[in-house]
C-alpha cells in the first residue's frame, strides 16, 4: 500500500471518534441518554437540517465533499426510529425559511430563525415518541464577537419557547448544543431537560460522532475546556470587552477557573474539566512522592459502572499564596485513560516538574525580579475528574523561595493600571488590587543593540539553498550572495491565491521572484486552518472538528493521530504549513473566534497544539501557531491594544506557544493584527525575539497576520511600516499581491536607504525564512527528490468537477461586457459561461466590483477556463466603494471557451466583467 495515499475511511473514522470523545455531557437525569435500541425519537430545532460543521471566516472555509448532520446520522441508524411526521413539518418550514448566509465574510448571522412550535405539535410528537432531541445551533467567526444578547450568547425567544414546550410535554428531553463555544446555560434550570450535551461543531463527520454518543456506542468522555459561569457578567473580563481601542487585562492571571475557584465558586454552573459518562469511575491514589525536581503520583482509575468508557485524570496544584498571590487551582497534568470495561482498572502515572508550578515575579516582590519563583510553603495537589471534584492527593513543602528560571523583563506594559491580586484572609481568598509594574527600558534600543552585523555582500558565488540543505555550504555564505533588493522581496510573502503555489491557498513564501528562485529558494505554501484545509478555488478537503471540541476530548493521542492525517493531506496538496492551530486563550466566552481555539487553560491549550504539530510533522508538513499573542477580541481586531501585565502574559497567554515550540517543534508562527502593550505584535521585538527566540529557542520564521499593521514605539500602527516588522524579527509580511513591484507600497526600500533598516536585519530574516523552508516538504521536492510513491499519490488529486453542457455563447470582442445578469456570487456557487472571440491572444479579465464588508474581509473569485484554474481575483471589503480588479487569464485560443466563475465567499457586488486582449497573436 502506498503510504502517501490518504485512507479516507480511516480519516473519517478518526474524526468521528474524536467528535464522540469531545462531546461533553453536562446532565443526564435518570439515564435519559443513551437512546435505547428501537426507541422513537422526535427531533426539534431547525439546525437538524443546517448542522454547523465549524464557525465562519478563515477557520471555517473548507470545501467538503459531504457533511453529516445530526438528523442525517440518526436517520441512518437502524436502531433509531425518527419521527418522520415531525421531520416533514420542519422540512416544509425550513423550505419557507431558508438558511440565511448573510452577505459574505463575517456577515453570517450567529443564529438562524427558529421554527415556532405549537402545543399540539409537541403533544402529538410526545404521544408517539420515547425521547425528544432538541438541537440548538450557533456559529461564530472572524471580525465579529458574540454579545450578551439573544441569538448570540443567549437563547432567542423562539428557542426558549421550543424548550419550554418540549420539556413540558416530554419526560425525556436531550438538548444538544451545536455551537462553537460555550453559551449561557441559565435555561437548564428554567426548563430542566433531562439531558444536556455540548456537541460543538464537529466538522464533516460531526453528526456521525454525535450519533455514537446518543446511541451509547460510545460513552461520553469529553470534559469542559472552559468554566461555565451562571452569567456572562460573572467573568471578570466581560467588563471592558468590546472596547474598540484597548483591552485592559485587569483580571491578570485569574482567567477562567483560576478566577472562579479562587474568588467566586458560587458563580459556577459547570466547572472546568467537568463532563459526565454513561458509566462511573473511581480514582484511587496508589502512590505519591515528591523530590526536589518533580512530584509523581499513580492514580488507579476503575470503571465501577455497567458500560465501557474512558475517564480523564486531572491534576491541579494549589500553591502557597506567598508574596505573589496564586490561584486556588492550576491544572498541572492530565491524562485520558484507555477504554476501560466494567470492573477494569488502569494505573495512570503522572509526573510533574516542580519548575512548572513556579510563578513569574514581574515586580521583584520576592526579591527575584523577572524570574520564575517557587515560593516557599506547602503545595497541595488535587486529583479528580474536574477542577471542583478533584480531591487532595498529596502535598509537599518547598523550604525556601527557589528561582527556577531567571529571565529578563520583556513585553511589560507602558500604561499604568491596577490588577487583580489574591490575598488569603481567615482561610478565604479575597480580591485585592495592586498597580502593575511598568516597562523600565526602551524596546527600540534593546532591539537595535541586539542586531549582530552580517557577513558582507559577496555577489553570486553559485551557492544554492540546496547546497546548504545538503550540508555542503554554510547558510551565512549562501545569504551573503543575495542582493539587498532580493532580500526585500524575500520578506514579502505573496497571496492570497498566489498562482505560484497550490491554487486557492493563503500565501506563498520564499521563492516569490525569479531572482530568489535562481538561488534555489523554492516557493513554500501556507493555507488556512485550523479545522481543515482552505482552498478557495473549490478544491475539496477534509473538514475537521473545531478547536474547542478537540480540546474537550482531553486526548493528546487522538489529536496527534487525527492531525497526522491532516499532515498527509497537506502534503498531498503541496501545502507546507497549515495556518493553525490557534492557541489563543478563551479569555472571555464572547470572543468570536473561540471556536478555533482550545481552552481557557494554557496547559491544555499547549498540549493539544503540540500533539497536533507532532502529528502533522510525521509527514514533514507542519502548522503555523497563531495568533501570537493576545488575539482575544474580534471587534476592531486591527486597532485594539491589549494591555497586560508581564506575569499574566507569561503565565497565561504565552505558555501554550512555549509548549508548542518546545514540545511540538513549531517552526512557523503567526503574529496578530493587534497591539500588545503599545506595540503591534508584528513589530514587537520582545515578543518575537527576546522571548520567542531568546528564551524558547524558536528557530523558524514568523509571519504577520494578513495585511497586519505595525508600529514603532509611540507611533500609530500602519500597514506600510514593514521595516519595523523586520527589525523585530517578524520575518514575513503577509500578504503582497506582487513582491517585486512593492504592490503594498511598504517602506522597505526607503528605510534601507535612510538607515532605519539595515542589510543585517534583512539577512537575519532571510536566514529564518530559509531555515523554515529547509524543514518543509517543498525543499526536497524542489530538488527533485520526490519519491515515485508520493508523486503517484499526488496525481490522484480530485480535480474541480467540471460539467460540459449546451450553453449559449457570448461575444467578448471589443471589450464588450459579459452579460452577468444570471451570475451567482454566493459562497460555493459557480456560474458557467461560453465565451466567443475573434482574436487569439493573451487576455485579462477586468471587473468593476464592490463589497460592503470590512477591509480585512477576504472575498475570492476563481476563474476557470475549460475546467482549468486560470487565476483568482481576491478583493478585500471596499466599504461599498466600486473598485477595478483585474487578473491575467493567459491565452485564449480557438475562438471559444467555457468560462466558470466560482465564489469561495459571498460578498462581491460585481457591476461589470469584460475581457481585454493584452497581446493579440497574428
Ligand atoms: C486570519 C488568520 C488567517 C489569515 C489568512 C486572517 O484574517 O486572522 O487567522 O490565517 O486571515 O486567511
Amino acid at each position: 500500500m502506498n503510504p502517501y495515499k490518504i485512507d479516507w475511511e480511516r480519516y473519517a473514522a478518526l474524526a468521528r471518534q474524536t467528535v464522540a470523545e469531545g462531546c461533553v455531557l453536562l446532565k443526564n437525569d435518570d439515564h435519559a441518554l443513551p437512546i435505547r435500541k428501537g426507541e422513537r425519537v422526535s427531533v426539534f430545532g431547525r439546525i437538524q437540517f443546517d448542522y454547523y460543521k465549524s464557525g465562519t471566516g478563515s477557520g471555517g472555509a473548507v470545501n467538503t465533499r459531504y457533511v453529516i448532520g445530526i438528523l442525517d446520522a440518526l436517520k441512518s441508524c437502524p436502531d433509531v426510529q425518527v419521527n418522520e411526521k415531525l421531520e416533514t413539518v420542519y422540512r416544509d418550514w425550513v423550505a419557507e425559511h431558508p438558511f440565511e448566509k448573510g452577505m459574505g465574510w463575517a456577515q453570517e448571522p450567529w443564529c438562524q430563525e427558529e421554527m415556532p412550535v405549537s402545543a399540539e405539535l409537541v403533544a402529538e410528537a410526545a404521544a408517539e415518541s420515547d425521547i425528544a432531541v432538541v438541537i440548538i445551533g450557533r456559529t461564530a467567526g472572524e471580525d465579529k464577537d458574540n454579545g450578551p444578547t439573544a441569538g448570540s450568547y443567549l437563547l432567542t425567544e423562539a428557542e426558549e419557547q421550543m424548550l419550554e414546550a418540549v420539556c413540558g410535554a416530554f419526560k425525556r428531553v436531550a438538548v444538544l448544543l451545536n455551537v462553537g463555544n460555550i453559551i449561557d446555560m441559565k435555561w437548564v434550570e428554567t426548563y430542566n431537560p433531562a439531558a444536556v450535551m455540548y456537541v460543538w461543531q464537529g466538522g464533516q463527520e460531526g453528526g456521525a460522532g454525535v450519533l455514537d454518543v446518543l446511541t451509547g456506542a460510545v460513552s461520553p468522555s469529553g470534559k469542559l475546556s472552559d468554566t461555565i459561569a451562571i452569567d456572562i457578567a460573572d467573568y471578570p473580563s466581560t467588563e471592558g470587552f468590546g472596547d474598540p481601542v484597548k483591552a485592559v487585562y485587569k483580571e491578570d492571571i485569574y482567567v477562567g477557573y483560576r478566577y472562579f475557584e479562587t474568588f467566586a465558586k458560587d458563580r459556577v454552573m459547570y466547572p472546568f474539566g467537568f463532563g459526565l459518562s454513561y458509566t462511573t469511575f473511581e480514582m484511587e491514589i496508589a502512590g505519591f512522592e515528591a523530590d526536589k525536581d518533580t512530584f509523581k503520583e499513580v492514580v488507579v482509575v476503575k470503571n465501577t459502572g455497567d458500560v465501557p468508557g474512558k475517564e480523564v485524570v486531572q491534576v491541579y496544584v494549589e500553591a502557597p499564596q506567598g508574596k505573589l498571590g496564586k490561584a486556588a487551582r492550576s491544572l498541572c497534568a492530565f491524562k485520558k485513560t484507555a477504554e476501560l470495561k466494567p470492573g477494569e482498572s488502569e494505573a495512570v502515572e503522572i509526573t510533574v516538574e516542580l519548575a512548572k508550578l513556579a510563578s513569574y515575579d514581574d515586580s521583584g516582590v520576592t526579591g527575584h525580579k523577572s524570574a520564575y519563583v517557587l515560593e516557599q510553603g506547602e503545595y497541595k495537589v488535587y486529583t479528580g475528574s474536574c477542577v471542583r471534584c478533584a480531591k487532595e492527593s498529596g502535598s509537599f513543602v518547598i523550604e525556601e523561595d527557589t528561582v527556577t528560571e531567571q529571565l529578563t523583563e520583556a513585553c511589560a506594559p507602558v500604561e499604568p493600571f491596577d490588577r487583580m491580586h489574591a490575598v488569603l484572609e481567615d482561610g478565604a481568598y479575597k480580591i485585592a488590587w495592586e498597580p502593575v509594574p511598568q516597562r523600565t527600558y526602551s524596546m527600540k534600543e534593546r532591539s537595535a543593540a541586539a542586531l549582530e552585523p552580517c557577513a558582507p555582500y559577496t555577489g553570486d558565488k553559485g551557492i544554492k539553498l540546496g547546497d546548504v540543505f545538503d550540508g555542503k555550504a554554510a547558510l551565512d555564505d549562501f545569504i551573503a550572495q543575495i542582493p539587498d533588493e532580493e532580500l526585500i522581496y524575500l520578506v514579502r510573502g505573496e497571496g492570497m491565491n498566489s498562482p505560484k503555489v497550490t491554487p486557492g491557498t493563503g500565501g506563498a513564501m520564499g521563492g516569490v521572484t525569479d531572482g530568489l528562485l535562481h538561488f534555489g529558494i523554492p516557493t513554500a505554501c501556507c493555507s488556512d486552518g485550523p479545522s481543515g484545509i482552505r482552498m478557495d478555488c473549490g478544491t475539496i478537503a477534509f473538514s475537521l472538528p473545531n478547536g474547542t471540541l478537540l480540546a474537550c476530548s482531553f486526548s493528546e493521542e487522538l489529536n496527534e493521530e487525527l492531525f497526522a492525517m491532516q499532515g498527509l493531506e497537506l502534503r498531498k496538496n503541496r501545502i507546507d504549513t497549515l495556518l493553525g492551530p490557534g492557541l489563543n486563550i478563551h479569555r472571555n466566552p464572547m470572543n468570536g473566534r473561540n471556536f478555533e481555539y482550545f481552552s481557557e487553560d494554557p496547559l491544555l491549550t499547549g498540549k493539544m497544539a503540540a500533539a497536533q504539530l507532532r502529528g502533522m510533522q510525521r509527514w514533514g508538513t507542519t502548522g503555523t501557531i497563531k495568533h501570537f499573542a493576545c488575539n482575544n477580541q474580534e471587534f476592531h481586531r486591527t486597532d485594539i491594544d491589549s494591555v497586560v501585565s508581564e506575569r499574566a502574559l507569561r503565565e497565561i497567554y504565552l505558555t501554550a506557544f512555549e509548549t508548542a515550540v518546545k514540545e511540538g517543534g513549531a517552526y512557523f508562527v503567526m503574529s496578530t493584527y493587534g497591539g500588545l502593550n503599545g506595540l503591534w505584535t508584528a513589530g514587537n521585538f520582545d515578543l518575537l525575539t527576546t522571548i520567542l527566540r531568546g528564551e524558547w529557542g524558536f528557530d523558524g520564521a514568523v509571519m504577520t497576520d494578513w495585511w497586519a499593521k505595525i508600529n514603532d514605539e509611540g507611533e500609530e500602527a500602519v500597514r506600510t511600516n514593514v521595516a519595523a516588522m523586520v527589525r523585530a524579527q517578524n520575518d514575513l509580511y503577509m500578504v503582497n499581491a506582487d513582491a517585486k513591484t512593492n504592490s503594498a507600497n511598504d517602506n522597505l526600500p526607503e528605510a534601507l536607504a535612510d538607515g532605519r533598516l539595515t542589510r543585517a536585519a534583512l539577512v537575519r530574516a532571510a536566514k529564518n525564512i530559509c531555515k523554515a523552508i529547509m524543514k518543509s516538504p517543498i525543499m526536497e521536492r524542489s530538488l527533485g527528490r520526490m519519491s515515485d510513491e508520493e508523486r503517484e499519490a499526488a496525481e490522484d488529486t480530485a480535480s474541480e468537477d467540471y460539467v460540459d453542457f449546451d450553453i449559449e455563447y457570448q461575444n467578448i470582442d471589443d471589450e464588450k461586457p459579459l452579460d452577468i445578469s444570471a451570475l451567482n456570487t454566493e459562497k460555493g456557487a459557480s456560474t458557467l459561461y461560453g465565451i466567443r472571440y475573434s482574436k487569439n491572444g493573451v487576455y485579462k479579465l477586468v471587473m468593476r466590483v464592490s463589497s460592503e464588508a470590512s477591509d480585512v474581509a477576504q472575498i475570492p473569485m476563481s476563474i476557470f477556463l475549460d475546467g482549468n484554474l486560470r487565476g483568482m481575483i481576491m478583493i478585500n471589503g471596499t466599504g461599498g466603494e466600486v473598485v477595478t480588479a483585474e487578473q491575467e487569464i493567459g491565452v485564449l485560443f480557438g475562438g471559444t471557451n467555457y468560462l466558470k466563475l466560482y465564489f469561495g465567499q459571498t460578498g462581491m457586488n460585481i457591476e461589470e466583467i469584460k475581457f481585454v486582449c493584452v497581446q493579440a497573436f497574428e
